[in-house]
Order: structure tokens, then sequence, then C-alpha cells
């Protein structure tokens, strides 16, 4: 089969279930996954012949982008902050949000001048946050825990593809009363969607992403933002700042639930779409 071929075959399947520009975007994903070409490539070379288990690969692809599979999943990765992350479906898939809170953070780390940083990523899903941290920030000393062992699995081995030094704990944040050591930095991303918001969303994600990475009740949708407030309080260093991403519907409530829980100043910061996406909180006014 020729190139040509395999796109014209690629195409007549998946259009009846995607916009072109998505199909496109699958074969070119794909292409530079089990081809090895970038779309460039693919233009130069139409007439190039693919062998028969890149044509099985592809057509195992079409199969499972049928059922509406995720292509991060299909591929088995995806890229956050410009490196890239081994997924599997024991992990959220990295947003692009979350790697604006990334940006946050470092943005206003660049300023301070401590020799070491020590952070707690809770909630580290693919390892996302805590490993892009510590790539970036030099003074770093991560640690970062996780509920789900399968997701621990691959956050270990992200850490080691991108060489970097990460402490990971099993551990389900609602059993522990305090951290196990002081940090300068916490960040989240814990589940914050409620459950009244499941029929706005894509079944593609009800389907394939972990329901624990994702849900909280109705009538307590801020239960791990608060959980990790009072850890927070107990666990922050004197000058240390919480981050965290949050649900675009619940910012007030969030502010005035850190207040509640003693934090002092409350920054909230929106997306590039204008929605209240992530916080910032430390316990003492001119932190
Ligand atoms: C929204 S995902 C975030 C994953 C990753 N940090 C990211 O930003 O893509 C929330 C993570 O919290 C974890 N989690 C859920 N309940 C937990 C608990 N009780 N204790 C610790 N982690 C928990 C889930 O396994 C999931 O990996």
């Amino acid at each position: 089969m020729t190139i040509t071929e395999l796109k014209q075959h690629f195409f007549s399947e998946l259009q009846p279930s995607y916009p072109s520009e998505e199909v496109q975007s699958f074969f070119s994903i794909l292409s530079e996954e089990i081809l090895k070409k970038t779309r460039l490539e693919l233009a130069l070379e139409p007439d190039a012949t693919i062998s028969v288990l890149e044509q099985e690969q592809f057509e195992t692809a079409v199969i499972r982008l049928k059922a509406q599979e995720p292509i991060q999943y299909i591929i088995g990765r995806t890229d956050f902050f410009g490196l890239s992350f081994t997924l599997n479906s024991h992990t959220l898939i990295p947003r692009p949000e979350t790697e604006e809170l990334v940006a946050w953070i470092l943005e206003l780390q660049k300023n301070r001048t401590e020799e070491t940083v020590s952070v707690l990523d809770l909630g580290t899903g693919s390892g996302c946050i805590a490993v892009t941290l510590a790539k970036y920030l030099p003074q770093a000393q991560v640690d970062a825990m996780d509920i789900s062992e399968g997701a621990l699995e691959i956050a270990k081995e992200n850490a080691a593809y991108h060489d970097v030094s990460v402490t990971f704990r099993h551990q389900d944040i609602f059993s522990i009363g305090e951290l196990p050591q002081p940090y300068d930095l916490i960040v989240s991303n814990p589940p914050y969607v409620r459950e009244l918001e499941k029929e706005h969303m894509q079944p593609n994600v009800l389907q394939f992403e972990p329901e624990a990475a994702l849900f909280v009740p109705n009538d307590n949708p801020l239960r791990f933002y608060q959980k990790i407030a009072q850890l927070a309080k107990k666990g922050l260093r004197d000058q240390g700042v919480l981050y965290f991403e949050i649900n675009e519907y619940l910012s007030n409530d969030m502010r005035q639930m850190l207040n509640n829980e003693g934090f002092a100043q409350v920054v909230i910061k929106q997306d590039m779409f204008g929605k209240d996406r992530m916080i910032k909180a430390t316990i003492h006014a001119n932190d």
C-alpha cells in the first residue's frame, strides 16, 4: 500500500465520525509515531510504500479512533510543556490549562533566590507537573503523591525518561493528618469536576479517562482542595506558596474556603480563554 492509498483509506474510514481537520491531525500524529515521517516528508513521498506491520498499526488505530478513544491513549503519550509524557489508562491526559499553571509557577519562582526549593505535587497522575518543575526549576527537590499505583508507575517512567529526580509516594491524601516534611511550594490539580457537569462533557473523556482523576460529589466539590489547604497550612514553610488548578465555576467558593482555612493572600488567575483557572495562596499577607 502507498502513502496516498493509506491516507485515502484513513480519511474514508474516519470522516463520518470526525471533522476533516481532526482526521488530518490524527493522520499526521500517527504518521510521526508509526512511520517516523513528518507531514512534509509524507507530501514529498506520496508513492512510498508502507509495510504490512505499519498498515496493521494504522488499522488498529482506526478501530480505536472509531470507538472515540483519545489519540493520546492510542499512541501512549502526549506533549506537555514541550516534554513527552507516557500515558496509560490510569493517567489523566494532561491539559493545556495545566501547562499554564506550570508556566505561572515557573514565572513567579524565577525571582526567588533560595538555594533549594522543596516542592510537593498532590495527585500527580502522569507526573506532568512534578517532572516539569523538576526539569525547569534546577533548585527544586520534588515529591509527588497519588492514590493510583497505575498512575505512579507511569509517573516514575516519565521522571526517569526526563532524567529528573522525583520522590513518588503511594498515598491517599484523606488518610494523612500531616505532610511528611515542610515544603516551600505545594501544587495540586486535584479532581474537581462535579457529577452534574458530566452531561456537558465529551463522551471520550467519560469513557476513557480515569474517573477517580476527575469527579467530585455535587454536594462537596471542594473536598480535595479543603483537605490539601489544611495539610498545606501546617506543612508550608513561612514564605511557602500553595498553587491549585481550579474549576472555572468555583473560584469564589475557592477564595472563601482558602480564607476560612487561614490563607491571607489569595490570587486568582485566568487561563487563555479568560476562565478563572488557577489560584495561588500564602499564609501571610506580605508574601
Ligand atoms: C485531575 S488528575 C491530575 C493529574 C495530573 N496532576 C495532571 O495535572 O494532569 C487528579 C489526580 O489525583 C489523584 N487522586 C484522586 N484521589 C486521590 C486521593 N485521595 N489521594 C491522592 N491522589 C488522588 C488521581 O489518581 C489523579 O491522578
